[in-house]
């Protein structure tokens, strides 16, 4: 086995989707900038992504109403000034997009942007390259970023643990990470001057999800452990519609299809979303999650449908080009018959709370895109305001990292295995990890209730101490890594979800139906004592 090194960087990015490596390619300008990325660079959520980014961009739209649909949305929980702040930028990074890193974005004949409608916009707002605009953005940014001197990217690498100068009897300050190498197992330091959080989100938390293999809240975990507060976990976003299919996994049926006239029906044809809003099929998402929830259980049926054959095999061929290939490859044809679909979780809408530079209340450590939480989307996110968070913040870190100032102690205190030995029982690790992910689906999902969370948060407080013991006596592997962040991930949505007593967005909980103004706030956690945070066990 190689040694272990230390790694010296001024700016430790952690996670490649679009916020980390666009928060390199700026970063660069003034500092060099190592990626560390748990498997290849475009393993990301980001390359998922199908809609596009939210901006203002054509004239009948203004800053103001791009500002009005994502607060309504929001349900009472979105930051003014954060929402403000983030929609008015938006048109000029996507601009920096197209421009610096020749992001082809779709146009119409006359040359101007073609712009996608989804759930909770009341205009055309969203930028795409045709239906694949996450993939198409990732392989621009990869391409520029790979060639900038100044930027190392390591794939195949895991954090383990974020270092804090606590550990030293110092004043909190984050000054690198504890990485495992995947391929040698070796354990390596980064020592940094800003760390930089851009490890995605949590969907791996539920048993169905759209979100990739590494999805498992690490970010969110880490940050925790060394005492950054982390906000809103509860508000977990299901997307209504993922592709219903034993074969294929987690592929995502774009809200866009709803945008452009796609039908919710049951299996007899009837549509229902008018039984359930005024907005119909571009209701939030919170609503149209429930309300096929709801029309499942009423029916017993494995799914409901989305019909838009009524717009012609010439239309979607052109404008769902990716969508039509995918469901076609399962023997569906969306240009004659409609697409089964179900709910499954999507997106984080709680995360580590930062500022409106992106930094954490954790000196020298800032956290960008979907694992962290600004503000913006209060307690349900407006479709594709996601990419557009994560751009506008990102470029912001990228601006005040560099007044970061160093911290490190004399001596940096390797990694300790104590007295591990190698394990060879894998099958507790798949186990375990199986179990949360049923339990979070059967007890935290679109409906809640108090004895689901209460069955919930006492599977996973057994699970984690089991991880504890196994953690510290077994040699550190990446399967326990994102086991012990997937439970402690979860242990954080429950917790914020039982201390939540009313309904709001994507919180339904049927003891508390209604929304209450004593709860229009924020659920901050932080470990350790106080009124509204976790008392720590053992993270
Ligand atoms: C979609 O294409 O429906 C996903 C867009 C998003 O989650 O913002």
């Amino acid at each position: 086995m190689r040694p272990s090194t230390i790694i010296e960087t001024d700016y430790l990015v952690i996670g490649s989707g679009l916020a980390g490596l666009y928060f390199a390619a700026k970063a660069s300008a003034h500092g060099r900038v190592t990626i560390v990325t748990k498997r290849g660079v475009k393993d990301a959520t980001t390359t998922l992504a199908q809609a596009g980014v939210a901006a203002v961009l054509s004239d009948d739209d203004s800053l103001e109403q791009h500002a009005r649909d994502t607060i309504k949305t929001g349900a009472g929980l979105c930051n003014e000034k954060i929402v403000n702040l983030t929609v008015s930028e938006g048109p000029a990074r996507v601009s920096d997009l197209a421009e610096s890193f020749g992001v082809p974005f779709t146009t119409k004949a006359d040359g101007a942007y073609d712009l996608g409608l989804e759930g909770g916009h009341t205009r055309r707002r969203v930028v795409r390259v045709d239906d694949f605009t996450g993939a198409a953005i990732m392989d621009h940014l990869v391409e520029t970023v790979s060639k900038i001197p100044n930027i190392t990217i390591m794939e195949n690498h895991m954090v383990v643990d974020l270092l804090s100068m606590a550990k030293y009897g110092k004043e909190n300050a984050c000054f690198g990470a504890f990485i495992l190498d995947r391929s040698t197992g070796v354990m390596d330091t980064v020592i940094s001057r800003a760390t930089v959080l851009a490890s995605g989100g949590a969907g791996k938390v539920y048993l169905y999800t759209s979100n990739p293999d590494t999805a498992v809240g690490d970010g969110i975990s880490m940050a925790y452990r060394i005492g950054a507060e982390v906000s809103n976990m509860e508000f977990f976003q299901f997307h209504p519609t993922l592709l219903y299919n034993p074969k294929a996994k987690s592929f995502l049926i774009s809200e866009a299809l709803r945008g452009e006239g796609g039908i919710l029906k049951r299996a007899d044809g009837t549509a229902f979303m008018a039984a359930y809003s005024e907005m119909r099929e571009l209701a939030p998402r919170d609503v149209v999650a429930r309300a096929i929830d709801s029309e499942m259980k009423i029916t017993g049926d494995d799914s409901v449908f989305l019909d838009i054959t009524h717009r012609g095999a010439e239309f979607l061929k052109e404008r769902f080009t990716n969508i039509y290939k995918e469901t076609l490859r399962f023997g569906i044809d969306m240009t004659e018959q409609p697409i089964p679909v179900v709910p499954a979780a999507h997106y984080c809408c709680g995360g580590v709370q930062v500022d409106e530079w992106g930094a954490t209340n954790i000196p020298n450590l800032f956290a960008i895109g979907e694992v962290s939480h600004t503000g913006l989307h209060g307690a349900c996110r407006m479709a594709s305001n996601s990419l557009l968070e994560a751009l506008v913040f990102a470029g912001r870190a990228a601006e005040r990292v560099r007044e970061c100032e160093a911290h490190r102690p004399k001596e940096i205190i390797p990694w300790k295995s104590g007295h591990a030995v190698s394990s060879d029982e894998g099958v507790v690790v798949a186990h375990n990890w199986d179990e949360i992910r049923r339990t979070m689906w059967n007890y935290v999902g679109i409906v809640r209730s108090n004895r689901r969370l209460q069955r919930a948060m006492h599977r996973i407080n057994m699970i984690s101490d089991e991880i504890h013991h196994y953690y510290w006596n077994f040699l550190v592997t990446p399967e326990l890594i994102e086991l012990r962040n997937l439970a402690l991930t979860a242990d954080l949505i429950v917790y914020g979800a039982q201390r939540r007593l009313e309904s709001r967005g994507l919180h339904f909980n049927i003891d508390y139906p209604e929304a209450s103004p004593f709860y229009a706030r924020d659920t901050r956690l932080r470990r350790g004592n106080g009124p509204n945070h976790k008392p720590s066990r053992f993270w």
